[in-house]
């Protein structure tokens, strides 16, 4: 009989495996945050279209800012597109990167499955594609239904005299968590975080190293994320030409797509250190998470970083080499699993040592190390057949150190 049991228990298990493989998992859990697209109907009568331009009629230097960003480019950027129509285009996908209703050709009308991947939806007459085009556009973040029904554009100053509706948020970060903050939690579910769109494992608190859910946060915890302090640096400028100086945050959002931010949080250097065995020579690069409040990389599990480490002769010959990647590394099917993490996290040290041997020591010339981020790298590339214009890496950090010759 307890034979028999177990015996159902397995072939049970297998079938689950084996439609699992056929039908995987979905890769991130939809919370009522970002289930639908953002009502835009009660908007008010002095924005007919929602598009950027109206707001850069008075918010010229704001629009110039986020014209430079991939915020702007959350829809049109190719990698992007790439890699959605090789999910499948999901619709869920449209309500982080276009999420405003006049962004999306069909209206959501409920959903035919629990998980709600499975949108049933009627064509829109209000979609409007110059719009779509615009990607996380001012009104995704500053536009929102207020308590009384009206429109308001949301704003952390409140003691401003604009001629539109405001309503005041207290911290900016509770606009950037919608999309960046999302939840994991489930039975079937074995990540420390969900993959798509998240800084999830940011440390807010002492002991806790990583947010579960966005909407359990509160006004204090949010605020202490720190993502504007970090990503949109303050100016004092007017708002609009010819008004009041006040603090203001550039709209500049930088990230794994800019050189020089993903170089600004990380501290590496490249150096001789005593080796223990008198007959060798060591060479130890140090790489320290210094400026992310995140782990480095972040964002999406493509993005990673190799470290390089190489022992030259005076031709240029390889004599020895050693290589190292920081990747978040996750098993997709049957079940998503994370497996094992590199990644650098907060204030996190790394080192890295490359030896001469005895019998190298006299033809080494020139020590090389090199530490590269890549976006993506180029197995996915080719699998999706994304065809990239920018490079998919790149280097943050290069040094050769060449040997003294006293022999
Ligand atoms: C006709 C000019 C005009 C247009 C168009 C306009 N604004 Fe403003 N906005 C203002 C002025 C004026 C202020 C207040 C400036 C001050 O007091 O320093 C302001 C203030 C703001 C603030 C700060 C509110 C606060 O109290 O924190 C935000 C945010 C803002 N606007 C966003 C937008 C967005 C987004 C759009 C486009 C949908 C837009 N504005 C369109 C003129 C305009
Ligand atoms: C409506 C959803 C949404 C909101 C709200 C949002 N973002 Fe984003 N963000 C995105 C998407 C989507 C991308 C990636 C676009 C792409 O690469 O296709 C992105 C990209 C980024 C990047 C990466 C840039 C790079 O080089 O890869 C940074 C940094 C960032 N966002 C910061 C923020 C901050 C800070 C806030 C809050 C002020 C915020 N975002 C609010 C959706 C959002
Ligand atoms: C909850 C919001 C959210 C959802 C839903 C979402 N994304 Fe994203 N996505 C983001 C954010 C935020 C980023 C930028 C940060 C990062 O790299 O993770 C991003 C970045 C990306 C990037 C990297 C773009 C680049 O230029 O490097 C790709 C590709 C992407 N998303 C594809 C998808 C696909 C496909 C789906 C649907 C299956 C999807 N996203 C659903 C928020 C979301
Ligand atoms: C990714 C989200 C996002 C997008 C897109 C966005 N903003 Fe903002 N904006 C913010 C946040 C967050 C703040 C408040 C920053 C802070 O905490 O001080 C803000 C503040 C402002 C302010 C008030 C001044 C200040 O810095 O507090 C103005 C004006 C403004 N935005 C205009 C615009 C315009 C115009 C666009 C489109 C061209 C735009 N924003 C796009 C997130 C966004
Ligand atoms: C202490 C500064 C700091 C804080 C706080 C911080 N970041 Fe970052 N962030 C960075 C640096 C530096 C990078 C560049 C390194 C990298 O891309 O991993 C970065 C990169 C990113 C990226 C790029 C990911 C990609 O795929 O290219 C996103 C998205 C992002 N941050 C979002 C956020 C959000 C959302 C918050 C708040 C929850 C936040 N950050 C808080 C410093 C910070």
């Amino acid at each position: 009989m307890k034979r028999k049991i177990l015996i159902i228990v397995i072939v049970l298990f297998v079938a689950f495996l084996g439609w699992r493989f056929v039908r995987p998992m979905q890769i991130f859990i939809v919370s009522p945050a970002f289930e639908l697209p953002i009502d835009t109907s009660n908007a008010p009568a002095m924005f007919p279209t929602l598009r950027a331009e109206e707001c850069a009629t008075c918010h010229r230097e704001f629009y110039d800012e986020w014209s430079t960003t991939i915020h702007s480019q959350a829809w049109t950027d190719p990698y992007f597109q790439v890699d959605w129509v090789f999910d499948g285009s999901p619709q869920i996908c449209k309500n982080c990167h276009i999420p405003l209703d006049r962004q999306q050709k069909f209206k959501v009308m409920g959903f035919n499955d629990a998980a709600k991947w499975d949108p049933i939806l009627e064509p829109n007459p209000d979609f409007d594609a110059q719009l779509q085009h615009e990607g996380v556009t001012c009104n995704v973040c500053h536009f929102r239904i207020g308590k009384d029904g009206d429109g308001k554009i949301l704003g952390v100053l409140g003691n401003t005299n604009a001629p539109h509706p405001v309503e005041k948020i207290e911290s900016g970060n509770e606009i950037c968590v919608r999309c960046h903050v999302v939840s994991g939690e489930r039975w079937d579910t074995f990540f420390k975080f969900p993959p798509c769109g998240t800084v999830a494992e940011i440390r807010t608190t002492q002991g806790k190293n990583y947010v579960e859910d966005s909407s359990d946060m509160s006004v204090e915890e949010i605020a202490a994320l720190g993502c504007v302090n970090c990503h949109m640096p303050l100016l004092e400028r007017p708002l609009v030409s010819g008004g009041k100086i006040r603090p203001t945050r550039q709209h500049l959002w930088r990230g794994g797509h800019d050189p020089e931010m993903v170089k600004k949080g990380l501290t590496i250097s490249f150096k001789e250190t005593i080796s223990d065995d008198s007959d060798k020579r060591q060479f130890t690069l140090t790489l320290k998470n210094t400026g992310a409040a995140h782990y480095i990389p972040t964002g999406t599990p493509d993005r990673h970083l190799t470290v390089q480490l190489r022992v030259l002769d005076k031709q240029g010959n390889v004599l020895n080499e050693e290589n190292h990647t920081l990747k978040r590394t996750i098993m997709w099917r049957p079940i998503i699993v994370d497996l094992w993490d590199t990644r650098l996290a907060r204030g996190e040290q790394r080192e890295y040592t490359i030896e001469i041997t005895k019998n190298n020591l006299r033809a080494a010339t020139i020590i090389d190390a090199e530490v590269r981020y890549h976006l993506l790298d180029e197995a996915r590339r080719k699998r999706i057949a994304y065809k990239n214009k920018e490079p998919i890496n790149y280097p943050v950090f290069q040094k050769q150190l060449r040997l003294a010759k006293n022999n």
